[in-house]
């Protein structure tokens, strides 16, 4: 997504455009962040029919532009394009960043994070979409009751796209769960 550029320019562009993320997630989404004591993870969600979230502010929108180039700028719009097509069509929560800092991984806080966001979705009993390109996240999002739902290349990498069905009501089976479409 971001070229060939050397490791600074790759951590700079990468901050713009996790900034740009919160910015839009914290103003139109939910978003939920874990301290130890610093923030050492954070998630960033969108509300049932509230995806696409609305692009963040002009002055915020150019700064990210010029900070990763307008290659970068045109292939996260080529790539959000690919995954749109395969959005559901049902009202879902969508699951868009979560990242814990590699310091602190594998130590329970992102399953904490999950876990805590899902408890919060399930109220809603709507279903939970969210798309992932590294293999080792699907058991880790498996545990969590998401299933696969398709594999669509994105510049040739895979990315995995996995559901989650909306909590089932009081009295309900698992197998009254509906699967979002
Ligand atoms: C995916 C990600 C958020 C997981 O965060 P994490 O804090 O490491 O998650 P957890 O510690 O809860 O779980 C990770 C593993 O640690 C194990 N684990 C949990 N608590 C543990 C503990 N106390 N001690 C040792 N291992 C533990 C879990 O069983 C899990 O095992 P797995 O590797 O078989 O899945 C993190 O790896 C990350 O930020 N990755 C880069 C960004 C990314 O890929 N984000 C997802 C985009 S879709």
């Amino acid at each position: 997504m971001l070229g060939e550029r050397g490791p600074r320019a790759r951590v700079r562009a990468n901050r713009a455009a996790v900034r740009t993320t919160l910015a839009a997630g914290a103003s139109h989404g939910l978003v939920l962040g874990v301290r130890d004591p610093g923030l050492v993870g954070a998630l960033v969600s969108v509300p049932p029919r509230g995806w696409p979230l609305p692009p963040p502010g002009l002055p915020l929108r150019l700064w990210a532009i010029a900070v990763q180039g307008l290659g970068a700028a045109r292939r996260w719009a080529e790539a959000f394009d690919a995954l749109a097509a395969h959005h559901p069509i049902l009202p879902h929560w969508y699951l868009g960043t979560l990242g814990v800092d590699p310091t602190h991984q594998q130590r329970g806080l992102g399953g904490a994070l999950l876990e805590a966001w899902l408890r919060h979705v399930d109220a809603d009993r709507c279903g939970v979409w969210l798309e992932t390109d590294r293999p080792e996240n699907i058991a880790f999002y498996e545990r969590a009751g998401f299933e696969l739902a398709g594999e669509v290349p994105v510049f040739d990498v895979p990315v995995w796209l996995m559901s989650r069905p909306p909590a089932p009501a009081q009295g309900d089976t698992p197998a009254q769960r509906d699967v979002p479409a």
